[in-house]
C-alpha cells in the first residue's frame, strides 16, 4: 500500500463523516459525530504535513502553500463548530461551508499535489511515506484534540515570523 492510498481512505472517510454531520440534528448524535470529525480531521492533516507537504515544499512550492492555507482554513472551521452550540442555526450552514472547502482541498491535493508527488518519489518511496503516515497520525489521534488544533495555529505563528527568526542566509 503507497502514502496514496491511505490519504484517499482518510479523504473518503472524513467527507462522508462530515455528510452525516450535515444530515445531523442537535444532540448526542451530532456531538459524537463533531468529535469524530475533529478528531480525524486534526490527525489527518497534521500527519500529511509532515510526511508529504514538508517534503514537496521545494518541488512544487506554490501548490504546497495553497494546500496548507487550505488546511488552516479547515482547522479554523473546526475550531469554530467546537465553541458553537450544536443548536445554534448556523451550524449546519457552517459544516456545509467545511465540506465544500474540504471538497474542493481534496480534488486539488489527489489531482496536482500528488502528481508532483508521484514526479519526485518512487514509487518504493511512496509505500515508506505510507507506514511513516500511519505512525505518525495514529500517535497524533492520542493527543488531546485541543493540543491538535493549538499546534496547527503554532504552526501559523512559526511560518509567518520564520523570516524574522532564521539565521541570514538560511531564509528560505
Ligand atoms: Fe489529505
Ligand atoms: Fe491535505
Amino acid at each position: 500500500m503507497d502514502i496514496y492510498e491511505i490519504l484517499h481512505t482518510d479523504h473518503v472517510n472524513a467527507l462522508g463523516l462530515l455528510a452525516k454531520l450535515h444530515a445531523s440534528h442537535p444532540g448526542a448524535a451530532r456531538k459524537e459525530l463533531l468529535t469524530s470529525v475533529i478528531d480525524q480531521l486534526t490527525a489527518h492533516t497534521l500527519a500529511e504535513e509532515e510526511i508529504l507537504y514538508d517534503r514537496l515544499l521545494d518541488r512544487a512550492r506554490e501548490l504546497t502553500l495553497e494546500a496548507k492555507e487550505e488546511h488552516f482554513l479547515v482547522t479554523r472551521l473546526l475550531e469554530e463548530l467546537a465553541t458553537m452550540r450544536l443548536e445554534d442555526e448556523r451550524f449546519t450552514a457552517k459544516v456545509k461551508v467545511l465540506s465544500d472547502v474540504l471538497e474542493h482541498h481534496v480534488r486539488v491535493e489527489e489531482a496536482d499535489l500528488w502528481a508532483a508527488a508521484k514526479a519526485s518519489f518512487d514509487p518504493i518511496i511512496a509505500q515508506n511515506f505510507a507506514g511513516e503516515f500511519i505512525v505518525l497520525r495514529d500517535k497524533l489521534s492520542k493527543r488531546p484534540i485541543l493540543m491538535r488544533l493549538g499546534e496547527t495555529r503554532l504552526k501559523k505563528v512559526v511560518d509567518a515570523v520564520g523570516h524574522v527568526f532564521q539565521p541570514a542566509g538560511d531564509q528560505r
